[in-house]
């Protein structure tokens, strides 16, 4: 496959104020690409368009809630009357942790993490690949999932189950767009445990509920944003489906997941 040029481009990065967004949004601006940012805190928008103005990008902030239909729809809009250069990358990187038990769950944390990371990046293809299969440039719709898409862990259901959610998402839309012969793409992130606001909301609760020597260890365990932004930006350029990067290697913790459906398959084989 053809691979794209970042530096050809204009990239949407919704999520930009912060964390993996916001590196992102760096490391493109670096490699010559111009700018759409979007998010719902407008004042890191406004740092991270700071940020990327100084290392020379064109760039446009916009204010968007990711689980509103009406806010992808005019952010797409605004972001195709504003380009000068083919939007080749649009990352639907926006996202909430959901802290909830599946025993005893939340309602509300349920919601908006179905919201905002299962609903976004739907609304945002919808906003964005019809218009970017109109181009004459290939382009790739990446949407940032987690390593949560294949493992499973516990007091985080909403996370879990949204993050697993937007795989199947991904995998159709890709399945869609190549049938139909698009020149646009489709990628998938599952980053492992990142420096970035949602992990140090979640330092920050490691702290209070076991002590400062936990919330180093915690910490210990992370990733720079840059470093999760150096790889991404690496690979995604070869169009690649699965982007993973972690420091981390998890195959031993996926593996048992798949041969447990594998092993059930002949058990539940129905004979002819
Ligand atoms: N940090 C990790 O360890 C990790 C690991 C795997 C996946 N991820 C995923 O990476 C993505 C980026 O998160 P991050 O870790 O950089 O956290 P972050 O909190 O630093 O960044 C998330 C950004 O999304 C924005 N956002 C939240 N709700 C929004 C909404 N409704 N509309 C628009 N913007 C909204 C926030 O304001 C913030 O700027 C998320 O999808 C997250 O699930 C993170």
């Amino acid at each position: 496959m053809q691979e794209l040029s970042i530096a050809g481009g204009t990239a949407v990065v919704t999520g930009a104020a912060s964390g993996i967004g916001r590196a992102l949004a760096i490391g493109l601006a670096q490699r010559g690409a111009d700018l759409v940012l979007a998010d719902i805190d407008e004042q890191g928008l406004a740092e991270t368009n700071q940020l990327v103005s100084s290392a020379g990008a064109r760039a446009l902030a916009c204010r968007l809630d990711a689980g509103s239909i009406d806010d992808n729809e005019a952010l797409a809009e605004t972001a195709f009357a504003w380009v000068e250069k083919p939007v080749t990358l649009v990352f639907a990187n926006a996202g909430i942790h959901g802290l909830t038990g599946a025993l005893d769950p939340d309602l509300g944390v349920w919601q908006r993490a179905i919201d905002v990371n299962l609903l976004g990046p739907l609304f945002a293809s919808k906003a964005f690949v019809g218009r970017m299969a109109e181009q004459e440039t290939p382009s790739q719709f990446v949407i940032t999932a987690s390593q949560a898409s294949v493992i499973a862990a516990p007091g985080m259901s909403p996370y879990v189950a949204t993050k697993h959610a937007v795989w199947g998402l991904a995998d159709c839309l890709r399945i869609e767009l190549k049938q139909a012969n698009s020149r646009v793409g489709v990628s998938i992130i599952a980053p492992g445990r990142t420096e970035s606001g949602i992990t140090q909301g979640q330092l920050e609760r490691v702290r209070a509920a076991q002590g400062d020597e936990a919330a180093t260890a915690y910490a210990a365990q992370l990733v720079t944003a840059d470093k999760v932004a150096e790889v991404i930006l690496r690979e995604v350029v070869k169009r690649p489906f699965w982007i993973v990067p972690a420091d981390l290697d998890t195959r031993e913790m996926v593996r048992p997941r798949f041969e447990e459906f594998a092993a059930a398959v002949p058990v539940g084989l129905i004979e002819a």
